[in-house]
């Protein structure tokens, strides 16, 4: 088994920043050590295979987004990332891991679901992958078949409150797969918002001739999203059932969080880099040479994106900060513009929800640390440690210490990072929802399980590096 001997970096983790030397003896870290000591002459010296200078450099954890759609049918197409393109460019991006959704419908098999995904990802994926169970149709056999999923290392599903007829549950079904959750362990991830009041007011803008994809963002307005939040806490609360609320942008729905937590509620929610940085305003005001105003068809996604006028973007920054959110996923579900987003062209209900971010989370969350939003440490613990510790993963991912997977970022803060479709994109996407984004920090070396598949600018892993990870219980339960 080949060994590998980071030298002279910063090794950040959630906890705090030191320097110092880590050994990485196959596939799993075997020592954080005091910098110099192995090449200070010990007999570990002549054993190292491969020394990677980082001074200068962070070195952290492997980057967990615990929010993935590789290849989901969604929106009359698919995403557009396979599992092997799609993790390829998290790999690009400093993430090591990625937790995707397996998907159950309405007469489905929840068994038949899961076996799907398996079979989409096994031997293709370039990073380690594990799977969340969404449960689009909650009735007697899916509550039953939930029993099996703990074994399967599946601990956590989504329900959503939104998409009526795709994969929305009601209140009632709801009920039922919380009582499930409270029962089992197993965590409830909420997509909160009314869809049904939804899908009212985008049939009323549609027929007022507001088809632009700007009023995707005005139909989902942030009461749907703060009701539906409220609703689920409430939910939970009846049941007990643990509840993570995914892709939060209304800071309405933020202070829900903040209140049931205050209670002592054991609820917890996610947001993404899109809330943080982009704006319906900024949707509005989209006009390219091609599309016109379809333009913000590129940043159509569920939640949508919020006014910034009225203050969501720094608010999410501030949950972060409080942890009144506790995690940065990117809800990665990417779609071209050609063949798939314009099939809303004249129709925004019609535009496929979702945008992809997965190859820049970890360096578009780094620019928070530059911009002073965030520690180092937050950082770390937001993309990386939290997620371990959320989705049963910490130990073997999460963190740097012996006996945990070799799965490493060396991070350049003096290195510089520009994105666009001509620049860095390894997404299968014909556009960057980034385009244009100038970062302050540069992913120089990526290793997986102790093996380097990023180097630089060159990709040295390779499709079936991944393996399925199987979870155990979140370690927010109480
Ligand atoms: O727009 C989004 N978020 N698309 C993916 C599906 C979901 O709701 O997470
Ligand atoms: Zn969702
Ligand atoms: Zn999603």
């Amino acid at each position: 088994m080949a060994t590998t001997l980071i030298t002279g970096g910063t090794v950040v983790t959630s906890t705090g920043r030191t320097q110092a030397d880590v050994l990485i003896d196959g596939e799993t870290i075997a020592a954080v050590l005091a910098p110099g000591s192995v090449l200070l002459g010990t007999d570990l010296a002549s054993t190292v295979d491969t020394v990677i200078d980082a001074t200068g450099k962070y070195v952290i954890p492997g980057g967990i987004d615990a929010h993935t759609h590789m290849e989901l049918p969604f929106g009359g197409t698919a995403a557009s990332d396979t599992f092997e393109s799609g993790t390829r460019a998290a790999a690009w991006g400093g993430t090591t891991t990625i937790i995707d959704f397996a998907v159950q419908r309405t007469g489905e098999r929840v068994q038949d679901g899961l076996a799907a995904w398996h079979e989409k990802a096994a031997g293709n994926c370039a990073i380690d992958y594990g799977f969340h169970q969404i449960i689009g149709g909650v009735d007697a056999d899916a509550l039953t078949a939930m029993d099996g999923l703990i074994d399967e290392g599946v601990t956590s599903f989504k329900l959503f409150m939104a998409y009526p007829g795709v994969f929305y549950s009601d209140d009632a079904q709801i009920l039922r797969a919380m009582q499930k959750s409270a029962e089992t362990g197993l965590l409830t991830m909420m997509h909160a918002e009314n869809g049904p009041a939804i899908d009212v007011l985008a049939e009323q803008l549609v027929a007022q001739g507001k088809t632009d994809p700007y009023y995707h963002g005005i139909a989902r307005a942030w009461q749907m999203e703060e009701e539906a939040t409220h609703r689920a806490i409430m939910l939970a609360n009846v049941t007990g059932a643990p509840l993570y609320v995914v892709h939060v942008s209304a800071k309405q729905a933020v202070e829900q969080l903040a209140w049931a937590r205050d209670r002592g509620q054991n609820v917890y929610g996610e947001t993404c880099p899109q809330y943080l940085y982009l704006s319906l305003e900024e949707q509005l005001g989209a006009r390219g040479d091609e599309w016109g105003a379809f333009e913000g068809a590129k940043w159509v996604c569920s939640t949508p994106l919020r006014s910034r006028a009225e203050g969501h973007q720094d608010a999410m920054w501030q949950a972060l900060r409080t942890n009144d959110l506790q995690m940065v996923s990117t809800d990665h579900c990417p779609f071209c513009m050609k063949g798939q987003k314009e099939l809303g062209v004249g129709d925004f209900r019609k535009i496929p929800n979702g945008i992809g971010s997965i190859e820049h989370r970890m360096d578009l969350m780094y620019q928070g640390v530059v911009t002073g939003e965030l520690t180092l440490e937050r950082w770390v613990e937001l993309t990386s440690t939290t997620p371990a510790r959320m989705f049963g993963l910490y130990g073997r991912k999460g963190v740097i210490a012996p006996g945990a997977d070799g799965d490493i970022v060396i991070y350049d803060p003096n290195g510089h990072t520009s994105i666009g479709v001509d620049k860095t994109h390894h997404m299968n996407m014909d556009y960057s929802a980034w385009e244009g984004y100038e970062i302050d920090g540069h992913v120089d070396t990526v290793i997986s399980r102790g093996k380097v598949v990023v180097d630089g600018d060159q990709y040295l892993g390779a499709k079936g590096d991944g393996r399925y990870v199987k979870r155990g219980l979140s370690q927010y339960l109480i």
